[in-house]
């Protein structure tokens, strides 16, 4: 089946950034909220992305119109009638994916193929929540999602080769480098991440190094874009305490417990990027 209309439950930080990357490729897409205030946050900030592609050079003020033409926004799930493809990436939580599965499942047409941008969960337990288990799938894009290459494809054991095989050439389409992993706990990317982002957290907390020689150390000893606390922000605490709680759930290996700070700085609502402060502060990202 060809993907024409894509649908993407959940507006925020990632699910913007996957509405914005499929309507830059020429897909029409239907994102969703829960309500009107979240929908017009989600929708401003997909406007205000191509604004800063358009007054960086790289797009025309025309192309921004018309990306944004291809893009309208609802409220709950029965906008996806029409939709080839629906990604789902609300919260990190099992009972509300498997909530949007089954909703999706009696709202979409048979042939529509059902993914989930999960960082961690299991995608296979989201499956078996619909009747289509062999038409789902885990697209898992990374943050910032415009500019991230990589799209991890999750197949479960139940997912279909056809399945498969269309996910691949959509994301193909969007110019993104596609690996594939089984629905293990946190994939490739996280599983190998999150200690690493985890253990940067106690080296702080232990006073070992400070934040800027934590994250200096490994932008110039690593030569990565962004030190492991400046990282975190970027992907949210809330976001990597959720993926270490699953991992740990899942392996009770101690590596991926977090640590007692990150888990204060969760209920603090000390967010990152998205809350204005983390482990730094931001406050232009908050205003
Ligand atoms: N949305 C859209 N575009 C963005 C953006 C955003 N949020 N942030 C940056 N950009 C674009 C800029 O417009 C710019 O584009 P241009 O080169 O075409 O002009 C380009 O990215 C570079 O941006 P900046 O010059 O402002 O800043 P940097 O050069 O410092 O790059 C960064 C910013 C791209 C965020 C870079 O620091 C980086 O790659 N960091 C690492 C990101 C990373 O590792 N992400 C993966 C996290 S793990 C994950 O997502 C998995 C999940 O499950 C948790």
């Amino acid at each position: 089946m060809a993907i024409k209309h894509v649908g993407i439950v959940g507006c925020g930080q990632m699910g913007a950034g996957i509405a914005e990357v499929c309507a830059r490729a020429g897909y029409t897409v239907v994102v969703s909220e829960v309500d009107e205030a979240l929908l017009k946050r989600g929708l401003a900030s997909i406007e205000s992305s191509l604004a800063r592609a358009v007054s960086r050079g790289k797009m025309a003020e025309a192309d921004k119109a018309m990306t944004l033409k291809r893009v309208s926004g609802v409220i709950g799930l029965e906008g996806f009638r029409d939709c080839d493809l629906v990604i789902e990436v609300v919260v990190e939580n099992m009972a509300e994916k498997k909530k949007v599965f089954a909703t999706l499942d009696g709202v979409c047409r048979k042939d529509a193929i059902l993914a989930s941008n999960t960082s961690c969960l299991s995608v296979t337990e989201m499956a078996v929540a619909t009747g289509r288990p062999d038409k789902v799938l885990g697209i898992h894009f990374f943050n910032p999602a415009p500019v991230m290459k990589p799209v991890e494809l999750v197949r479960t054991i139940l997912t279909g080769a056809e399945t498969l095989a269309t996910a691949r050439e959509f994301a193909q389409s969007l110019g993104k480098s596609v690996v594939v992993s089984p629905d293990t706990p946190g994939f490739i990317v996280n599983r190998l991440l999150t200690p690493y982002l985890l253990d940067a957290v106690r080296l702080m907390d232990s006073g070992t190094a400070s934040r800027e020689d934590i994250d200096q150390a490994v932008t110039l000893g690593l030569n990565h874009p962004m030190g492991p606390l400046a990282l975190a922000g970027l992907i949210g605490l809330d976001t990597l305490y959720s993926i270490a709680s699953a991992l740990y759930e899942e392996f009770k290996d101690p590596r991926y417990v977090a640590p007692p700070l990150l888990r204060r700085m969760v209920l603090a609502r000390w967010l990152g990027r998205k809350t204005g402060k983390g482990f730094y502060d931001y406050p232009k990202d908050k205003a």
